[in-house]
């Protein structure tokens, strides 16, 4: 296994996603707890993360001696090379001018990062993010590639298999990265790559026996793969000692709440409450147009709802959830920052401390693709797994204006003609969310020689890796035509079609 030692890094999960997909296991801790972790770990080898401190500062962290001591290989990446430098009689210094985003780095000797991949003289494009720079290196290293900004772009110590780089290999945007990384956990630390999301489910319900013992477990079910994954796996770690929890506002899309309710009791045979509180929830939407009204209105009820429940259930003592690591990091730039509220999103956040329970979140780690994989190492239907995102609020946020029943109707008819005709052209998996949107706009139409008064409904269809940033999807003029011609013909109430072009930022997937 591999100790990833974070020093605040906004990407430190991406390591440990590289180092996964390279069949190896690792772990990450927090600098200040790395000593310990070393000793429970006996890792193969060590990764030191980037931070947003800088070296040279007072007080900015180090990395724990012991590490040094071990003889164990390790990679230093940005503020690890830097520290890793520092810490080995080198010098850092702030540098006049940083470099961010994309660079060009120079390879001017072989290096064991490089097999397979890089040769002498070659130049390939890496992402940078630094302000500091290491401008004396640590005895016993050499350079082996440079960059214009970093003449130490990546430095080695074959000896002691120490290695850095000035640059981020784990995020997209250096796009050997990732072999360089696998190089590093399989050909340095020589960990033998065999790692898999069998082994994950294995070890994360081991965890999670450990940290429940033979408590209740409650868990709240949206109807999403998140959700879903967490408690299959729950359930597979403890049995019946979980309860799951459906609050079925009405707001899902076609045919999902039956899908959810035979997934469960079906399926996996999971013990589930559904409960159906959709005129609890068209009720309170009545005349509600304001798109943050909305959401906490949603938000609360559900939480009320689902209080409710599980106290029926006889109360538990942890609440399951179906975290992932985007929704547990602010925001995944390299700057951070502390970020707005653009919308304030719907989940179970505040339930905890009301209901004085503590929280089991066996996915905080993973990325969605990952709890995808991992569903369907659990044995869930492609159906659910390779299924969109869809936001906790459901078609309220879908509906400009007043949410109805009628109106979700309406809606749920057009998006399921929609996503059927992605799903006959292949396109489905290409897409990260797909989607109608039924605007409170009417427009004139003429249908069989008679006027027509209807709705509009806009398609939305994007591609994203964790929805924080999406591009339009360019779907052909003959695929859209077809679905307004069909959304038109076969949904009354719709009567003109039109397709939102707008990437995020500036706009944002959803509409509300
Ligand atoms: P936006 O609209 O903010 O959406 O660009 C980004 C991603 O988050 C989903 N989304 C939500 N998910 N609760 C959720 O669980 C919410 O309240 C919520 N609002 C948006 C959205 O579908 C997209 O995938």
């Amino acid at each position: 296994s591999i100790l990833i030692v974070d020093f605040g890094s906004q990407v430190t999960q991406l390591i440990a996603r590289r180092v996964r997909e390279a069949g190896v296991y690792s772990e990450i801790a927090p600098f200040s707890q790395a000593e310990a972790a070393f000793h429970r770990m006996k890792p193969k080898g060590i990764i030191l993360s980037g931070s947003p401190a800088s070296v040279p500062a007072d007080g900015s962290p180090r990395a724990p001696q012991v590490l040094f001591d071990s003889g164990l290989p390790i990679l230093g990446i940005c503020y690890g090379q830097q520290v890793m430098s520092e810490q080995l009689g080198g010098k850092v210094e702030p540098g006049d001018s940083g470099e961010f985003g994309r660079a060009f780095l120079t390879v001017t000797e072989p290096c064991v990062l490089f097999d397979g991949l890089w040769a002498v003289g070659e130049r390939h494009q890496v992402w940078m993010s630094h302000g500091d720079k290491v401008t004396q290196f640590a005895p016993g290293f050499r350079i082996v590639a440079v960059s214009d900004g970093a003449p130490f772009a990546v430095i080695a110590n074959d000896e002691k298999k120490y290695y850095g780089t000035q640059f981020h290999p784990e995020v997209v945007h250096t796009p050997d990265g990732g072999k360089l990384i696998a190089n590093f956990v399989r050909h340095v630390c020589g960990c033998a790559g065999d790692w898999s999301m069998a082994e994950f489910r294995r070890t994360k319900i081991a965890e999670i026996r450990e940290q429940v013992g033979d408590s209740r477990v409650i868990c709240g079910l949206s109807g999403g793969v998140d959700s879903a994954v967490a408690a299959v796996l729950i359930h597979e770690a403890i049995g019946d000692q979980l309860t799951c929890v459906f609050v079925d506002h009405g707001l899902m899309r076609m045919g999902e709440a039956e899908q959810v309710v035979s997934l469960f009791r079906n399926h996996y045979n999971i013990p589930l409450v559904h409960k159906d509180v959709s005129a609890l929830f068209l009720g309170g939407l009545a005349g509600v147009t304001d798109p943050e009204a909305k959401r906490k209105f949603i938000g609360k009820t559900f939480i009320d709802v689902f209080e409710a429940e599980a106290r029926q259930v006889g109360g538990a003592d942890f609440l399951a959830q179906g975290t992932l690591y985007p929704d547990v990091i602010e925001s995944v730039s390299f700057t951070g920052g502390p970020s707005v509220t653009i919308k304030s999103h719907h989940n179970v956040g505040g339930l905890p401390e009301r209901m004085n329970m503590k929280l089991v979140e066996p996915l905080r780690e993973l990325f969605k693709d990952e709890v995808r994989a991992l569903g369907r190492e659990l044995g869930l239907p492609e159906i659910f797994v390779g299924r969109h995102p869809f936001p906790g609020p459901g078609l309220a946020i879908r509906i400009p204006g007043e949410v109805t029943k009628e109106r979700c109707d309406i809606l749920r008819k057009a998006d399921a003609i929609y996503l059927e005709e992605i799903r006959n052209a292949g396109l489905y998996d290409a897409i990260w969310q797909a989607f109608a949107v039924l605007l409170p706009v009417k427009t004139v139409g003429v249908m069989g020689d008679g006027r027509t008064y209807d709705s509009v409904c806009a398609l939305r269809a994007v591609t994203s890796t964790d929805g924080m940033t999406a591009d339009i999807y360019p779907f052909d003029a003959g695929f859209l035509s077809r679905v307004a011609t069909r959304i038109v013909n076969e949904v009354k109430g719709i009567n003109r079609v039109v397709y939102d072009y707008t990437s995020k930022p500036p706009g944002t997937i959803e509409w509300e």
